[in-house]
């Protein structure tokens, strides 16, 4: 996927590499990405944390079998309308509103599809454990990666048994340490 430099302001060697393979990461989705993001793109809620939430989903993805183009979306979209990095209890469903706001050709999904994104966007934030496998690795992935909040993954509240394991959880805490 080409990567349009003049848009995006990378942080590391490592966010690049992890992107090069995206399938999702259109030219025309990074472009409305950085339009839409208000916050610092290098903030806790920022490019970063999606990089690395799309890596946990993928991850977890060949464990779950959850469908692979709807977590990466996911990964890129579900923080893209938060007004600060607090709670903001409504930027789930701001981020639903903007992906029906984009125009085919950003992202390619079916109507089935975008609906599916769009609940897993919406109800990101609520604390459910329940959906489909897509939507709960979706929450997964982005639950992973407390610790750049300084706090640990409770496996209490994640969803599937591929990401309660020990070894995923430690994977992931690692990780999202060196944000
Ligand atoms: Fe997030």
């Amino acid at each position: 996927m080409a990567l349009d430099k003049t848009v995006y302001d990378f942080q590391s060697e490592w966010s690049k590499k992890m992107l090069e393979n995206s399938a999702v990461l259109t030219v025309e989705l990074q472009k409305l990405l950085k339009k839409e993001y208000q916050l610092n793109w290098n903030g806790i809620h920022g490019f970063t944390h999606w990089v690395r939430v799309r890596e946990n989903g993928l991850r977890l993805s060949e464990l779950t079998g959850a469908n692979t183009i709807i977590v990466e979306l996911f990964a890129f979209t579900h923080d893209i309308c938060r007004q600060d990095n607090g709670t903001d209890p409504d930027h789930g469903k701001r981020a639903a509103d903007f992906l029906n706001s984009i125009e085919a050709g950003a992202i390619n999904l079916s109507v089935t599809d975008l609906e599916l994104l769009k609940y897993a966007c919406a109800y990101h934030n609520k604390g459910m454990v329940e959906g489909s496998i897509t939507v709960q690795t979706c929450w997964d992935a982005d639950r992973l990666d407390l610790g750049r909040v300084g706090t640990v993954p409770d496996p209490r509240f994640l969803c599937t048994k591929a990401a309660k394991q020990p070894e995923i959880i430690d994977w992931a805490y690692r990780r999202s340490l060196f944000r």
